[in-house]
């Protein structure tokens, strides 16, 4: 897997204009049938330089097995590739006061800044399904106005937001078929989607297991 250099370098520079922070690739072959798409790299993925190798990579690495995948059958990416953080101040045991750099989520500017780098995957992956891993995902993909609650574990067949030549999101040419669930870090901030979440990913595998994608 390659990217042209002159489509991610003008972000990178770029991305000293946000709270934005490394790197990271997708990962995968350019050949897979599906594709995830996840939010941003956390600290963990900023490191590493791989995908959901932090906490939330676990709880994915569980999920794709309740669908029978393991990760060499899936490319995997993110809306921003790099990692948005905030700024907050802390008082520590001993009194002193630290700055913390926590994650938070990705704004609309970033993600328009790093649409480009979404638009070339898809392109090249051709993905004959798409797993939006979260709202983040969703909403950039289909429309900002839908939810995850909403719409997780059906299957979604249309066009798909991707940048015009004007700067703005514009309807794909083509259909693609998108499969809406939660982000896997959800669960730590709400176990109660734990059920719905193995559900969608039970959902998943008879999907594929009766390639009706
Ligand atoms: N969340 C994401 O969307 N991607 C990662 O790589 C890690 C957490």
């Amino acid at each position: 897997m390659t990217y042209p250099r002159e489509l991610i370098d003008p972000i990178i520079a770029k991305n000293n204009e946000f709270d934005l922070e490394g790197f990271v690739f997708g990962n995968g072959d350019f050949s897979p049938e599906i594709m995830l798409i996840g939010e941003a790299p956390g600290e963990v993925e900023i490191r590493t330089g791989v995908p959901f190798t932090g906490r939330a990579g676990k709880e994915l690495d569980k999920t794709l097995a309740i669908a029978g995948l393991t990760r060499d059958q899936v490319y995997i990416t993110s809306v921003v590739r790099s990692r948005p953080f905030g700024h907050k101040t802390k008082i520590d045991r001993a009194g002193h006061t630290v700055q913390k750099r926590p994650n938070r989520l990705p704004k609309p500017q970033e993600i328009l800044l790093h649409a480009p780098l979404l638009d070339y995957e898809i392109s090249q992956v051709k993905p004959k399904l798409i797993v939006a891993l979260g709202g983040c995902a969703l909403k950039r993909l289909i429309d900002n106005k839908m939810t995850i609650s909403a719409s997780h574990g059906r299957l979604w067949r249309g066009p798909i937001k991707q940048l015009g030549a004007d700067g703005k999101y514009e309807a794909s040419p083509q259909d693609y078929t998108i499969f809406p669930t939660f982000h896997p870090a959800a669960i730590f901030y709400n176990r109660k989607i734990e059920s719905d979440l193995i559900a969608d990913w039970e959902q998943l595998k008879e999907i594929l297991a009766s390639k009706s994608y």
